[in-house]
């Protein structure tokens, strides 16, 4: 059997043919302008937030039409507020001529609304879930989970974001006008063709890296610029691409401050320059711009993929302040009361390993090769785990070559260790996916009902592998 270090450096020969490592240049001759999803504030829209799932036409590159996939617009979809202690309906339509589902990635609520490969939206049907928000502010999104489809359709276009509103945010006194100092900014990898339309090619390959375009956007565009104020600024990162990581920083190495990761706020904020970000994850950080000079964003080689795999040096946008516009300066000095993880109220510990190894790409046969949780490839007829709900169990998984990024519906967790150690500290707060290099441990608190005929997914957040099969299903009663 081929070895870790081997498949790694096959990886970066058949990377670095097929990737280019800058994207082409494209000197702005006129900026874009940083595109903010429309904020939809569920208390403001009658009975039901609805979404329109649909095909539109939509400009990706400047003077080159195309098509994309978008929730209600052309492209992503809005970000809807919505605040703890509401319920708030769904309406959910797909005007594709395919199934689509909508999944509430990092909301903490019942296996039947989760929106997952059992909850097909069939062509002209809408989908109504009451959605009861019960868990602390943080950035959430939603995205299709279709059975064998997810990679496809989120890379098509669909995906929004979720703000759990509980209060913290104004109580912190953290920038909080969207769109103006509390921006979210939704980064993806994508190709097109010379006619400017997404081109996606699920061969191999692919399936086996997952899917790496060429070309960055952000909020669906490429290299765009955002004015700022010239103080404190917000930013509601997520990554959105099928298997990239980034490492972002800005040229000039300044400072930054996470504050929030996936499931919500750090006990306080951890100063970084540079920050990994795998598939599915969100951080919420604080940039000083009060020098009022521009920064740009960039992505450097991470350390978590084979050379030549993903972007080495790319500029992903640039931040413009304003002085003009009025500005938070002060930096909280502590947020959420978070306490240590304690693992003596951990019922069991279970053992998973993500399986990439050639063995598994060969059981694939013409689909192309498998990925598989445990030795077992992903069925939607079987329930793999079965849990007691209200019950903590630590969850240890291992990445058999790569590193994959590793995320559970129905909760948020605390991640114990990465590699042995104890994570950094922006990496110790509330969760729902974590990048495993090699092993990582979690404590997982279930406390969420799942029915055998709405089991609750765990899988790699690399949507190529998710769809070979490198998901399981649990059930909690
Ligand atoms: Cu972001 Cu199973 O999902
Ligand atoms: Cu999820
Ligand atoms: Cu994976």
């Amino acid at each position: 059997m081929i070895n870790r270090r081997q498949l790694v450096s096959a990886l970066a020969a058949t990377a670095a043919a097929g990737f280019p490592c800058h994207s082409p240049a494209a000197p702005a001759a006129s900026e874009t302008p940083l595109p903010i999803p429309e904020l939809l504030d569920a208390r403001a829209q009658g009975n039901a937030v609805r979404l329109v799932a649909a095909k539109n036409p939509h400009t990706f590159l400047p003077g080159h039409p195309a098509q994309a996939y978008g929730y209600s617009g052309s492209v992503l979809g809005p970000a809807i507020r919505v605040r703890r202690g509401e319920e708030v309906e769904m309406a959910v339509e797909n005007k594709l001529d395919r199934g689509t589902t909508v999944h509430w990635h990092g909301l903490i609520i019942p296996s039947h609304l989760d929106g997952a490969p059992h909850d097909t939206i069939a062509p002209g049907q809408t989908w109504r879930p009451v959605l009861k928000i019960d868990q602390p502010e943080a950035t959430a999104w939603f995205h299709p989970h279709t059975h064998r489809e997810t990679a496809r359709q989120v890379y098509f276009g669909f995906g929004g974001l979720m703000l759990i509103d509980d209060g913290s945010g104004e109580r912190f006194g953290l920038p909080r006008s969207y769109g103006i100092d509390d921006i979210p900014l939704i980064i993806q990898d994508r190709n097109f063709d010379s006619n400017g339309r997404l081109t996606y090619d699920a061969g191999p390959m692919t399936v086996m890296h997952g899917f790496r375009g060429h070309t960055i956007m952000v909020n669906g565009a490429v290299a765009p610029v955002a004015k700022v104020p010239a103080g404190l600024v917000r930013l509601r990162v997520l990554n959105a691409s099928n298997a990239r990581n980034y490492n972002l920083s800005f040229v000039d190495q300044r400072n930054f401050h996470i504050i929030a990761s996936d499931g919500g706020y750090l006990a306080a904020p951890v100063k970084l320059a540079e920050l990994v970000i795998a598939p599915a994850e969100r951080f919420e950080l604080l940039v000083d711009f009060s020098d009022k000079t521009s920064a740009v964003l960039q992505t450097t080689p991470d350390p978590f993929t084979p050379a030549g795999g993903g972007a080495d040096f790319e500029r992903l946008m640039t931040f413009k302040p304003d002085e003009t516009k009025s500005a938070v300066t002060t930096i909280p000095k502590s947020l959420a009361a978070i306490e240590a993880p304690d693992t003596s109220k951990a019922a069991r510990r279970r053992n998973f390993v993500l399986n990439d190894h050639m063995m598994g790409m060969m059981m694939g046969g013409p689909r192309g090769p498998a990925m598989a949780i445990n030795s077992r490839s992903f069925d939607m007829g079987r329930v793999d785990v079965r849990l007691r709900q209200g019950e903590t169990e630590i969850w240890q998984v291992e990445s058999e070559m790569l590193a994959h990024p590793f995320h559970i519906h129905g909760v948020q967790f605390r991640v114990l260790s990465i590699d042995g150690r104890k994570p950094a500290p922006h990496l110790q707060g509330w969760k729902d996916t974590v990048l495993v290099p090699r092993a990582a441990e979690m404590l997982v608190r279930f406390t969420q009902q799942a029915t055998p005929d709405h089991p609750f997914m765990y899988h790699c957040h690399i949507l190529e592998h998710e769809d070979a099969g490198m998901m399981g299903q649990y059930v909690c009663a």
